[in-house]
């Protein structure tokens, strides 16, 4: 890869020199000392299972090993190989909803948690049957959090949110014997079947995946986001600012990283102490700079609008302004490499989760029981690194676009409302988006979701295709590091509008929107799936049928897996840009890419022009919109 395309972000480029300039490593570096990749790990051919392997099948049929010492067959070893980064995507995701749940659990009026949205709550215990009647809120919320608690290792039964589902799906994945039982179960069952001398057929391998995954999207992820909302409060559209340059030279800058809101949401509290404040003054500084980084910006961004300092692919380069005081992250795709970063400067990389430490790392684990006093004690670890800053090495450079950001389903469905009820029979809040699309003004819809990948030229998978759907009238849910690719390119300002067809530009106008919107984290693509099954709902036809797609340009984690595999397996045809480790096996491709849709009413495709990807989703969008007959 050229140095000149690593990024589509001038930001990017610009600090991607500064750390050549001054020899300090990067992953793009350390993607070129790792030169090609493993062959066999390419195309999921290599097992290490057992110790008679680690076994590896030839690439070449007919020719050198076909099989493993055990027999397994290339099929067998990469259908295994693909479960068990579903299994290790669901088993994230879902153990982050259920420290929600936890949370959720000894929430308390007068404690550091308290419920913020008692509406959702209320919602959620109705549907879980759960009496709300003249009953404490936090007792609702007890029960809530238990019965959850439960969905994780329940031992009979199936999961309670894929009743959100259309009828029509649910009778999809009963057929399929793939409704998810209990979370837990479903990961342990995959570990369990690709153990050594278990399933030896590919096709019920991927079978599994699809329930372990539906058991994220339908039930990790879903409570996750669902319980976060009831804690922090469902989001609302807000403005926002992202990329780098919105670190401030004469501040501290405390940069958020990883996942969970339960850490987040006490630091941004911490924060705004004003005790905490005082000595960011006290320390020269002129108060403090709290910025998101990956999905806790999403997060925080989201609900209290927050500035994005960039994706995935800029954690490093976030530390290389110099101008970052602390990094405190709590889990998932933090870079371990931020430990022999920070040491270049005088940055604090703070961990804070038993879940996720880090050799080197200053660790200062976050007590839930003692929230906000353990976030103002990370908070006053970065403002007191302030005097450590050696100006002669900051740069901060200084884009950063502006963002409308906030909507979940609620906010989406009030701004429809409130906005077209003048002239729309406003019963069913879904109706307005539904018209839109079954007009004909809005094609369809898109969900781009997933990571940054070095592989791919930063953002640029995830922009080209967005530019292009939203230009032919496809509006775009997105989350993730996708959806901070958008917002750093300014797609996600009302400006954008400019940029978008005519009907999609004409409906972002009526109800005042940016073409492109944010729906929050990577568990939040729950979300989506509960906008979907209203429209599914609504309409009356299965999620397959509607003129809806999604794409991960830029995938890169075992999360990403599950959640392609989800998405696919609740009828939503998905495109991926970086290609799977699946290649090694005819079969498994076959599957993923083309008998699934026999199945599960959609399949995979991979394709990594990110263009031409574009213009397969909008044929398949046609497709639907004729088979429909709209
Ligand atoms: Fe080889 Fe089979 Fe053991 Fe895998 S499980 S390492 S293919 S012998
Ligand atoms: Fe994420």
């Amino acid at each position: 890869m050229s140095e000149k395309t690593i990024s589509l972000d001038l930001t990017t480029e610009k600090l991607y020199k500064k750390a050549k300039e001054e020899k300090i490593e990067t992953v793009w570096d350390r993607k070129k000392i790792m030169k090609a990749p493993c062959g066999f790990g390419e195309k999921g051919i290599c097992c290490r299972l057992c110790s008679m392997g680690p076994c590896r099948i030839s690439p070449v049929k007919g020719k050198g090993a076909q099989k493993g010492i055990c027999g397994a067959t290339a099929d067998v070893i990469v259908a295994r190989n693909f479960a068990r980064m579903v299994a290790g995507g669901a088993a994230a995701h879902s153990d982050h909803g259920r420290d929600i749940v936890h949370t959720l659990y000894m929430a308390d009026k007068d404690g550091n948690y308290k419920v913020k949205d008692e509406e959702k709550l209320r919602k959620i215990a109705n549907e879980l049957e759960i009496q709300t009647e003249n009953r404490d809120i936090y007792d609702v919320a007890r029960e809530v959090a238990e019965m959850l608690l439960n969905e994780f290792g329940k031992p009979f039964g199936t999961l309670e949110f894929i009743e959100r589902a259309p009828e029509s799906r649910k009778k999809i994945w009963k057929e399929l014997n793939i409704e998810p039982r209990a979370i837990d179960r479903e990961i342990a069952t995959i570990m369990h079947s690709t153990h050594m001398g278990c399933t030896g057929d590919a096709e019920s391998l991927i079978n599994m995946s699809m329930r372990t995954a539906l058991s994220d999207g339908w039930g990790g992820s879903m409570i996750g986001t669902d319980i976060s909302d009831v804690l922090f409060g469902t989001p609302v559209p807000r403005e926002t600012e992202a990329n780098l340059g919105v670190l401030k030279d004469n501040m501290v800058n405390i940069v958020l990283h990883g996942h969970e809101p339960t850490l987040s949401e006490m630091i941004v509290l911490a924060a705004e102490d004003p005790e905490l404040v005082e000595l960011a003054k006290s320390v020269g500084a002129e108060g403090i700079n709290l910025v998101g980084m990956c999905c806790t910006a999403n997060e925080v961004t989201m609900r209290h609008g927050v500035k994005i300092a960039g994706n995935f692919l800029q954690q490093e380069l976030a530390v290389l302004t110099g101008a970052v005081e602390a990094v405190i992250v709590d889990v998932q795709c933090i870079m371990p490499s931020l430990v022999t970063l920070s040491e270049c400067f005088h940055t604090k990389f703070i961990t804070t989760s038993p879940k996720a430490r880090i050799k080197g790392a200053t660790h200062l684990e976050f007590e839930e029981e003692n929230a906000l006093e353990s976030a103002k004690n990370i908070v006053r670890e970065a403002i007191e690194n302030y005097k450590n800053r050696q100006r002669e090495k900051v740069f901060i450079p200084q884009e950063k676009n502006h963002a409308t950001v906030g909507y979940s389903v609620e906010s989406i469905k009030n701004q429809l409302t409130r906005v077209m009820n003048s002239n729309v029979d406003n019963s069913n809040p879904i109706k307005p988006l539904a018209d839109c699309i079954t007009s004909g003004v809005l094609r369809g819809a898109a969900g781009i979701v997933g990571c940054n990948n070095p592989k791919v030229k930063q953002d640029y998978g995830h922009i080209e295709m967005i530019k292009k759907l939203i230009a032919n009238d496809v509006i775009v849910v997105t989350t993730g590091c996708s959806a901070q690719a958008a917002a750093k390119a300014g797609l996600m300002s009302k400006d954008a509008r400019k940029l978008a067809g005519e009907g999609l530009r004409r409906v972002c106008e009526l109800v005042d929107i940016p073409p492109v919107l944010h729906m929050g984290s990577c568990v939040d693509i729950s979300r989506i799936l509960n906008l979907v099954s209203d429209v599914s709902k609504y309409l009356n036809v299965d999620i397959s049928k509607l003129p809806v797609v999604g794409a991960a340009p830029e995938w890169m984690s075992e999360k990403a897996v599950s959640i392609g595999t989800y998405v696919v397996s609740t009828g939503i045809d998905t495109w991926l840009g970086v290609v799977p480790p699946v290649t090694g096996s005819e079969e498994v491709v076959d599957i993923l890419t083309n008998r699934m849709e026999d199945m599960v009413g959609a399949k995979f495709y991979i394709e990594q022009d990110p263009i031409k990807a574009a213009e397969q989703m909008l044929q398949r969008i046609e497709e639907k919109r004729e088979k429909l007959g709209i």
